[in-house]
Formats: C-alpha cells, sequence, structure tokens
C-alpha cells in the first residue's frame, strides 16, 4: 500500500514517512503470515485514539489504522484531544495507544480526554471492547503508567479487554507489530487474509529512521556560552544535504551516540577484564569494548544492573532502600553516581563480561529540538546542546550524547541522525497571529527555528519571546541574531530572566506575571503559547503562571481561568516541547 493511501486525513512529514515505510515493511512481513477476515466485515469500525507527545504513540496508531483497513476494516485514527469523552460509550471497537510523560503522566493531547474520562459524569462503556498499546521506557519510575492508567480506566467503566495491554520499552517496534498483527485480526473475526501484500507499492523508497539512521556530517560546533560560564552550551550544525530529507520548525533531530573511549577503558579495568572478551549481542559475538563503546547505556545504571550490584556487593545502604521500595531515596543514592560508580565503590562484586553486558539496556538516540528552519536552512540542520559534564565521587562525569557531540565527533565522523516530529509545534500557518515563546536555557532552540521560519515567511504577526538562563554576561546565547531581530522588529517584545544575577531567583514566570496584562491581550487577540525546555519545573511554573495571568487580567474565577487554558490547549493554541 502506498502511504498516500493511508486512511489518516493528518499529512505526514518525512520523520514520519520515514518511520512509517520502516515499520511498514517489517508489518508487511508480519501480516503476510497471518490470516485476515474477508471483505464481509468492511464496515466494521476501529477507532484508535492515540496519546503522544514526540510522535511514536501516533505513528503505531496510524500503522495499526492501515492494518486495519487491509483487513477490510474501518479504521478512525484520532489523536485523544480530538474526541469528546462521550463519545467513547458509542465506539464498538476502541483501540487506545498511548506514550507517557513527566512523571508516570498522560502526554499533552491524552490529557484533556483522561480528565473526561476520570470526571464522574463519564457514562458507562458496557458496549465497548477495547485493547491498550503502551510505549514507555523502563528508565522511569512510572514504567507505562498513562497505558496502565487507560487499561484499568476502561475496564472500571464497564468495558471489554479482548487483549491483554502491551507495554513497550524504548525498543517499541516489535512489541507494537506484534500486539497489532494479534489486535486487528481479533477485531476483523472470522477468516480471509490481509490484502496488505498486493498493495504495497514498488516505490516506497527506503528512508531514514531510528533502525537505519542517516549518517550526517557535523560542520559546526561553536560554543554559545561564554568560556567562563557555569555552564557549557554549544551551537552545532549538521548537515543533511544528499539525504532527501527535510524538516519543519518544531521537529527535533535525534542522535545516536557512541559512548566515551575513556569510559569504556575505565569499566573494562573495573571488570578485569581486556576488552577482547566476546559477548553475545542479539545473537552475534562481538567484543566486549566494542560492544561497550556502541551496543550499550553504560554510564545510567539500569534497573537490572543496580539490583544485581546490589546483592552481590552486600552493600547495607543501597540494600536496605531497594528491600524498603523507596524510590525517592533510591534517586538521592543514585544522583551522581553513573555505573562505574558502583562498580569501584564495591569491588567485591564481581561480574564475568557476558553476566554484566546483560544487565546493560541498549544505548539510546537522544532528542534534540532543531534551532534552524527547514526553510532557510535546508542542507544543514541547527541543534543547541547544554554539555552534560559534573564531578562527582571524584570523578569527572560526562552525558552520553551532549558530549559525543561536543568532543568525540570530528569532521569525518558520521553522526547517526533521524528526525522525529511534532506536528502540533508549529508555527501558525495564519502569519498575522501572535506568537507567545517561553524557552529558557535550551528551550530556546525551537524558537530560534520559529523566528526564522516567520522571517522567511514575511510574516506580519507579533512575536513575544521570554528567554532566560543563569546569567547575562556568560549565558546570554544567541544575544546578536535576537538584537538583530528586536531591531528589525521581527522580535516584538524580548523578556529576559537571569536567575542568578541576583540574590533573589528571577525566572522566566515572573516575567509573564510582570507582563501580565500584554500577555492577556496577546492571547485575547489570537495569540498561540508555545513552551519549550525542563518539564519538572519550569514548565509546570509556567503553567501555573499562565492560568494566574488568564484569571487577574481576564477577571475570570479559578476554574473559569481553568476552562479558558483548556480552551487554548484544545485549539492547539498552547502547546509544548518539554523534556
Ligand atoms: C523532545 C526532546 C527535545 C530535547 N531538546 C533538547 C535541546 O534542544 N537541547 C538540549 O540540550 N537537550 C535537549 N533534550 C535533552 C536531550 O535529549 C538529552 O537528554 C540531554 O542532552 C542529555 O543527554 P546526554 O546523553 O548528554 O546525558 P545522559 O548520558 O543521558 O545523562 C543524563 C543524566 O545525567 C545525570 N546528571 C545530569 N546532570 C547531573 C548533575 N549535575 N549531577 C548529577 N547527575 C547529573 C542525570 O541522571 C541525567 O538524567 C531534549 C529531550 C527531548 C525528549
Ligand atoms: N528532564 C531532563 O532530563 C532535563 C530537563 C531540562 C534540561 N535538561 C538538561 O539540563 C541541561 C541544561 O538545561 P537547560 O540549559 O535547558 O536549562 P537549565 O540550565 O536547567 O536552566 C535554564 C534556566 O532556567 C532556570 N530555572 C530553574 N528552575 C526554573 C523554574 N522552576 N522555572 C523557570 N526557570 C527555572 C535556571 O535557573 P537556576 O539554575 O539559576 O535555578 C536557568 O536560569 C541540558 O543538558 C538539558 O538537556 C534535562
Ligand atoms: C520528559 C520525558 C518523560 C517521560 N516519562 C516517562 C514515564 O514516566 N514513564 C515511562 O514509561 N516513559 C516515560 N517517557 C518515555 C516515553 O513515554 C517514550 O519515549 C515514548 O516512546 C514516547 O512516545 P511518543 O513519541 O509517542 O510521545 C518519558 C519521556 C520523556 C522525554
Amino acid at each position: 500500500m502506498k502511504i498516500s493511501n493511508l486512511p489518516i486525513d493528518a499529512p505526514y512529514n518525512d520523520g514520519q514517512r520515514a518511520w512509517l515505510n520502516g515499520f511498514f515493511s517489517g508489518m508487511q512481513s508480519y501480516m503476510s503470515q497471518s490470516a485476515g477476515v474477508s471483505s464481509a466485515t468492511e464496515s466494521r469500525i476501529v477507532t484508535i485514539l492515540y496519546g503522544s507527545q514526540t510522535g511514536s504513540a501516533e505513528t503505531v496508531a496510524i500503522e495499526a489504522g492501515t492494518i486495519a483497513k487491509s483487513y477490510g476494516l474501518t479504521p478512525i485514527v484520532k489523536s485523544m484531544d480530538e474526541v469528546e469523552a462521550s463519545a467513547i460509550a458509542t465506539f464498538e471497537y476502541l483501540l487506545i495507544v498511548t506514550s507517557t510523560y513527566g512523571e508516570g503522566e498522560m502526554p499533552d493531547n491524552a490529557q484533556l480526554l483522561w480528565d473526561s474520562v476520570c470526571a464522574e459524569s463519564m457514562p458507562r462503556l458496557e458496549s465497548v471492547n477495547y485493547s491498550v498499546l503502551a510505549l514507555g521506557d523502563t528508565s522511569y519510575d512510572l514504567f507505562c503508567q498513562a497505558g496502565i492508567d487507560w487499561d484499568n480506566k476502561l475496564a472500571e467503566l464497564g468495558a471489554t479487554r479482548i487483549y491483554e495491554r502491551v507495554d513497550c520499552d524504548v525498543d517499541y517496534e516489535e512489541p507494537a507489530q506484534a500486539w497489532i498483527s494479534s489486535v486487528i485480526p481479533l477485531i476483523a473475526g472470522g477468516s480471509g487474509v490481509s490484502n496488505i501484500e498486493g498493495e504495497a507499492g514498488a516505490s516506497d523508497k527506503p528512508e531514514y529512521h531510528r533502525k537505519n539512521p542517516f549518517p550526517a556530517r557535523l560542520l559546526v560546533n561553536r560554543l554559545l556560552t561564554d568560556a567562563s560560564s557555569s555552564k557549557e552550551t554549544r551551537h552545532y550544525e549538521i548537515s543533511i544535504a544528499g539525504s532527501g530529507l527535510s524538516y519543519e520548525a518544531g521537529d527535533a533531530l535525534c542522535v545516536i551516540p557512541t559512548n566515551c573511549p575513556d569510559l569504556v577503558a575505565e569499566i573494562i579495568k573495573a571488570l578485569n577484564c581486556s576488552g577482547n572478551e566476546e559477548v553475545n549481542v542479539s545473537g552475534e559475538l562481538i567484543g566486549l569494548a566494542d560492544a561497550l563503546q556502541n551496543q550499550f547505556e553504560i554510564k545510567t545504571p539500569s534497573k537490572e544492573f543496580i539490583e544485581e550490584f546490589a546483592t552481590r556487593s552486600g552493600n547495607q545502604e543501597l540494600n536496605g532502600i531497594i528491600a524498603a521500595g523507596d524510590k525517592d531515596k533510591l534517586s538521592d543514592y543514585l544522583w551522581g553516581r553513573d555505573t562505574l560508580d558502583l562498580l569501584l565503590q564495591n569491588r567485591i562484586a564481581e561480574f564475568t563480561s557476558a553476566e554484566f553486558v546483560n544487565l546493560l539496556k541498549p544505548l539510546q538516540h537522544r532528542a534534540y529540538s532543531i534551532s534552524s528552519s527547514g526553510k532557510q536552512h535546508p542542507d544543514t540542520v541547527h541543534l543547541t546542546v547544554a554539555s552534560v559534564r559534573y564531578d562527582s565521587f571524584e570523578r569527572n562525569h560526562k552525558g552520553v550524547c551532549s558530549t559525543f557531540l561536543a568532543d568525540l565527533v570530528g569532521a569525518e565522523t558520521p553522526v547517526r541522525t533521524f528526525f522525529t516530529p511534532n506536528k502540533v509545534f508549529r508555527v501558525p500557518d495564519d502569519n498575522s497571529l501572535p506568537m507567545i515563546m517561553v524557552g529558557p536555557g535550551t528551550g530556546i532552540a525551537p524558537f530560534r527555528a520559529f523566528l526564522q521560519e516567520r522571517d522567511y515567511r514575511k510574516a506580519s504577526g507579533k512575536n513575544w519571546l521570554f528567554f532566560g538562563d543563569r546569567n547575562a554576561a556568560t549565558d546570554y546565547i544567541y544575544r546578536d541574531e535576537l538584537e538583530a531581530y528586536q531591531a528589525s522588529g521581527l522580535l516584538t517584545r524580548l523578556d529576559l530572566a537571569f536567575s542568578r544575577d541576583q540574590d533573589a531567583k528571577v525566572y522566566v514566570q515572573d516575567r509573564m506575571i510582570e507582563q501580565g496584562v500584554e500577555l492577556f491581550q496577546w492571547l485575547e487577540q489570537g495569540g498561540y503559547f508555545f513552551v519549550c525546555g525542563d518539564a519538572y519545573r519550569m514548565a509546570k511554573d509556567v503553567d501555573q503562571a499562565l492560568h494566574a495571568v488568564i484569571a487577574t487580567h481576564g477577571n475570570l474565577s479559578e476554574q473559569q481561568a481553568i476552562g479558558y487554558v483548556n480552551k487554548l490547549k484544545k485549539d492547539k493554541r498552547y502547546v509544548r516541547d518539554v523534556y
């Protein structure tokens, strides 16, 4: 089947299409082996709702729709913020595909529906048949919590679970394929075959995705912060020339790093190995040094490693925390300690190379919000990355990917990359509408791209940036560009908050409150409100400040302000790219 035949109204961008092609060819071989139904089920509607922050769950949902169609079903694929909770009672077959965000929370586009489903007014769902696919990451405490919550809630409301929930870790493609290939034929029922093979177009060219990244070249690696700054933020320009790839302002570029060779060598030494030992990686025997450098997360300790280490080392403090199941104490204990710190601290815990490797998680890509507009820079992708470097337990520690880019990539080193779209985090189509952008620290990245995009479009709409960082003298990144945009009139307002330039901290949300009258006016004029950067503290505080501004200057009660903000979210005028 050609991508253009997919039963979805939403447009694809290249990142999605790229992933879809890879996923899709996997599904073809899966489905060609499995039995489906005849066209008698044409009228059976299956509603597939997704909750997704960075597009993975969305892409799986779209794929489930494609496969459902090939089985003669009528799929309706929708983002969770496109349906009313009361409509769920009318769905005979419902598939939920959702990721988890924050700390076990719903992705932004699932939150409002979830709130409504949890309300007392929610009707019973006795006639609904459902199954849930949950995307998550086992390195988070509340693994796949959003999917678990949906699964439990639907059952509690009387819906029938027709297929057990599947929880997927970061390598979600295979379990997602397996879920689709089980649940779709189940809904289709009867006999028959998927017609997907016949429809597969020979013209579907392989493109770049997580399993087949584009080997890009790093052209520019420039320090943005001053050399005397307490932090290090860098500007990168990565060439995608010749790839055929394109991107939109608001998308992210994912980078697949390799580990630092020095850390690899130190771990090999701590294990009393030579590095030449052969270890089994997905059925293939490779050298330990190679495996540690290219295949596994060796910095952040996996849960499996921590537990096995605690048992073998007999470390009383760690065993006590694990036995008590105290997650906060465990993160306090682990703060600043990496895998090597643990190995060095209790040398009594011995692991063979094979045992050690079996306790590691696969090395993952890291996402970076793109800080350039694909219109102004079709051949390069710009990134704005804070290098993670800190000293603890008498060692220098380095973040894997941020320092891979900073220290390890040379002109000839291929940087394995792929795009992930963020379809709602976009410059408004209507060039006349105001944009309010809140992006402290590296949160400025997509807003540099947005400003370039507005510039390219010669958009008449007003632009307002709230930016901040630690100290103006050392951390005012992209200052020249922002001042030039102010001078040209592109940047209508720029409000800065340098947190450490005075005794009391000043943050972007303080500036929002100070400028509340005008901020509310911009919203009333149809303005879009964008937030990027830290999810755990900044985005929550900015959200509170937004509610306060709306309540105060709109003369609204707390409940009415919540309603106002919810309407902004529903209209996709309040969107976030937070991490
Ligand atoms: C959609 C999205 C967009 C993003 N965009 C950007 C962006 O534009 N720019 C950007 O810089 N990042 C961005 N990130 C974050 C980025 O993906 C990485 O998480 C970040 O670069 C760190 O990765 P790393 O491999 O260098 O560090 P890792 O090896 O993953 O190590 C990070 C870990 O180190 C530990 N740690 C960090 N600092 C300290 C400290 N001071 N003391 C003790 N322990 C510490 C923490 O456990 C932390 O989780 C984005 C993330 C997402 C999901
Ligand atoms: N979830 C995550 O893992 C996560 C989230 C964000 C960033 N990071 C990583 O951390 C590194 C640095 O990130 P960064 O440059 O974006 O940001 P940052 O250095 O953490 O902070 C940027 C600015 O935001 C301020 N800030 C702190 N708390 C705030 C709050 N509650 N509300 C508003 N502003 C607040 C900081 O002030 P003070 O520091 O003076 O308090 C600083 O001025 C990067 O590697 C990034 O990837 C990780
Ligand atoms: C900031 C952040 C918070 C996350 N929190 C959780 C979590 O609490 N539990 C979990 O299982 N996964 C968590 N994840 C992992 C995502 O659910 C996972 O990467 C998923 O594949 C993303 O799918 P999406 O692209 O559809 O949003 C988190 C990811 C990020 C970036």
